[in-house]
C-alpha cells in the first residue's frame, strides 16, 4: 500500500509518495504566495492551498499506480486561523502564525484573564501566533465577519475538510489554539465562552494517527484516486516532523529548521514549565510534548541571502566561513525578523545586527545570522534543561539542517549531538506515517517510526568549540535585554 503526505507549510505545500516500507517514491513541492497587508500582518488565501495541493497530487502520482493507494496524512503550519460561514465558505484570508497583530488581545488574556488561569485552561498562555487571540482580534476588529462564522478550522484541517468532508482537527494542532484543555484532551469550555464561541463551532477532535473518514468521491474523481482512500487527522508540522524523524515516546528530542525554528521535546507524561515558556502540547504520537518556537529561523537566512547579499548561492556563502572564524564572531544577530516567540514573548522584537567593526566581513554576517538562529534555540533549550529534562542528542530536520555548517554550529552551540536522517521530509513523511497507522497497516506510530527511521550521520560536539561557544552565547543572552526597550520606538 501507497500512502501521500502533505506538508502545507508557510511558502509551499510539499507533497511525498511513500510505500509501506517507508521508501520515498516521489517528492515535489508547490508554493504559493503570502501577504503581509501591514508590517507584522500575515495572511494566505485557503483557496491557494486547495489549488496547489491538488495539482501537485495529480502530478505526484502520476506514472505510479493510483489504485495502491490507501491514504492521505497531513503535518500543517500551526495556528493559522481559517473561519467558515454557514455555506463552509471561507469568510476571509487565513491569519497566520506568524501575524504579529494581536498584542493587546495577547496583553488582554495574559494580564486581565491572567497567565494561571489561562495556564490551568489550556497548559498554555497566550502568544501572537496563538488562535484565541486572533478571534478575540476579529471578534472586536471585524465584528461582521465574527458574527458569520459557523465553523473555527486549522490550515492543513480545512485541507482535510474539502478531502473528506469532515469539520476536523487533531489534539496536537488544536493544542496551539489556545482552546483546548491539552492534559485532559478536551475543548475549554471557559475558554471558548471567553472568546464568545460555542463547541458547535470548533471542529470534532482526533488523535493524529486515526481516520476521520474516507475521501469525497468527487474529490477522489478530480485527482485520479480511488474512491477508499483514507483520510488521516494528521497533525500540526512539528508534531508531524518529530513523527518523520522518529522523535516519539520519553525524552526524544528534534530541532527543526524552517521558516520557523523549533526544539521539540517528546514525553510520555504531562508537563508545563512554571513560567509557560515552552508550549505545552499534545504530541501525534497520543503522549504529550514541549516546544519552543523562534519564528524566524532558515528565513533569516533566507531573507539575508535573497534579500540582502541577492544570491542564490546559500552553501557558496557559506564556505567563506573558515573553521578558524567559528566560536569567535563578535558579530552578533538577534533573529526576531517577525518579533519572537519563545522564550521572550515580544511581538516588538526585530532583527538585529550589533557589534559591528571595520573588518568584519559579510562571512562573518552569515555566520552571525546562522549563529543567532542556533542560540535562540538554544534559548528554549536551557528552559526544557531547567525541568529535568538530560538533552544529550536530537534530531534535525527543515531545510537548514541541509547545511552541514549549520549542523555543526546547533552541535557546538547546544553542546548535543545533532543527528540527521535519512528522510529529510519531516512534516510529509510524518503525515504519510501517519496515514500508514491510520488504514492498519502498523498498529501504533511507535511501531512504525522505529520501523521507518533511520540516523545517517551524527555531528558531534567538540569541546573546544563548545566551550568558545558557551562564552559566545552568554554575551548573545545580554543583549535582547539590553535592547528591548528600544524595539517598541522603532516601530511605525
Ligand atoms: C509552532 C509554529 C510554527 C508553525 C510553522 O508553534 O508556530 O512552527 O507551525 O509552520
Amino acid at each position: 500500500m501507497l500512502t501521500i503526505g502533505i506538508d502545507l507549510g508557510t511558502s509551499a505545500v510539499k507533497l511525498l509518495l511513500m510505500d509501506g516500507e517507508g521508501k520515498i517514491l516521489n517528492v515535489l513541492s508547490r508554493e504559493y504566495p503570502l501577504s503581509f497587508p501591514h508590517p507584522g500582518w500575515s495572511e494566505q488565501d485557503p483557496d491557494d492551498w486547495i489549488r496547489e495541493t491538488w495539482t501537485g497530487i495529480r502530478e505526484l502520482i502520476s506514472g505510479f499506480d493510483a489504485s495502491q493507494i490507501g491514504g492521505i496524512g497531513a503535518g500543517g503550519q500551526m495556528h493559522g486561523l481559517v473561519v467558515l460561514d454557514e455555506n463552509d465558505q471561507v469568510i476571509r484570508p487565513a491569519i497566520l502564525w506568524n501575524d504579529g497583530r494581536t498584542a493587546d488581545e495577547v496583553d488582554f488574556l495574559n494580564d486581565e484573564i491572567g497567565k494561571e488561569k489561562l495556564s490551568a485552561m489550556t497548559a498554555n498562555i497566550a502568544f501572537a501566533g496563538f488562535t484565541a487571540p486572533k478571534l478575540l482580534w476579529m471578534k472586536k476588529n471585524e465584528p461582521e465577519n465574527f458574527a458569520r462564522i459557523r465553523k473555527i478550522m486549522l490550515p492543513k484541517d480545512y485541507v482535510n475538510y474539502r478531502l473528506s468532508g469532515v469539520h476536523c482537527t487533531d489534539y496536537s494542532d488544536a493544542s496551539g489554539m489556545l482552546l483546548l484543555d491539552v492534559k485532559n484532551k478536551c475543548w475549554s469550555e471557559e475558554m471558548l465562552s471567553l472568546c464568545g464561541l460555542t463547541k458547535a463551532q470548533m471542529p470534532q477532535l482526533f488523535e493524529s494517527y486515526e481516520p476521520v473518514g474516507t475521501i469525497l468521491p468527487s474529490v477522489a474523481s478530480v485527482l485520479g484516486l480511488p474512491q477508499n482512500v483514507v483520510i488521516a487527522a494528521g497533525a500540526g508540522d512539528n508534531a508531524a516532523a518529530a513523527i518523520g524523524t522518529g522523535t516519539v515516546g520519553e525524552g526524544g528530542c528534534n530541532i527543526s529548521v524552517g521558516t520557523s525554528g523549533t526544539i521539540f521535546i517528546s514525553s510520555e507524561h504531562f508537563g508545563v514549565d512554571k513560567n509557560n515558556a515552552l508550549h505545552s502540547f499534545a504530541h501525534a504520537d497520543g503522549n504529550y510534548h514541549l516546544m519552543g518556537v523562534v519564528l524566524s529561523a532558515a528565513s533569516c537566512n533566507k531573507w539575508w541571502m535573497e534579500e540582502i547579499l541577492k544570491t542564490g548561492d546559500f552553501s557558496g556563502e557559506q564556505k567563506a566561513i573558515t573553521p578558524d572564524k567559528l566560536g569567535r564572531n563578535h558579530v552578533f544577530f538577534l533573529p526576531y525578523l517577525m518579533g519572537e516567540r519563545s522564550p521572550i514573548n515580544d511581538t516588538n522584537a526585530r532583527g538585529t545586527f550589533i557589534g559591528l567593526t571595520m573588518d568584519n566581513t559579510r562571512a562573518d554576517m552569515t555566520l552571525a545570522v546562522l549563529e543567532g538562529v542556533a542560540f535562540a534555540i538554544r534559548d528554549s533549550l536551557e528552559i526544557a534543561r531547567s525541568l529535568g529534562n538530560t538533552i544529550t542528542s536530537s534530531r534535525i530536520c527543515g531545510g537548514g539542517a541541509k547545511s552541514p555548517l549549520w549542523r555543526k554550529i546547533f552541535a557546538n552551540v547546544c553542546n548535543i549531538n545533532i543527528e540527521s536522517i535519512a528522510a529529510e521530509e519531516g512534516p510529509g513523511y510524518g503525515g504519510a506515517m501517519l496515514a500508514m497507522v491510520a488504514c492498519g497497516e502498523y498498529p501504533n506510530v511507535k511501531t512504525i517510526a522505529e520501523k521507518f527511521v533511520q540516523v545517517t550521520a551524527v555531528e558531534k560536539p567538540d569541546p573546544s568549540l563548545v566551550s568558545l561557544y558557551e562564552d559566545r552565547y552568554q554575551r548573545f543572552k545580554a543583549i535582547y535585554p539590553s535592547v528591548k526597550k528600544l524595539f517598541p520606538m522603532l516601530i511605525g
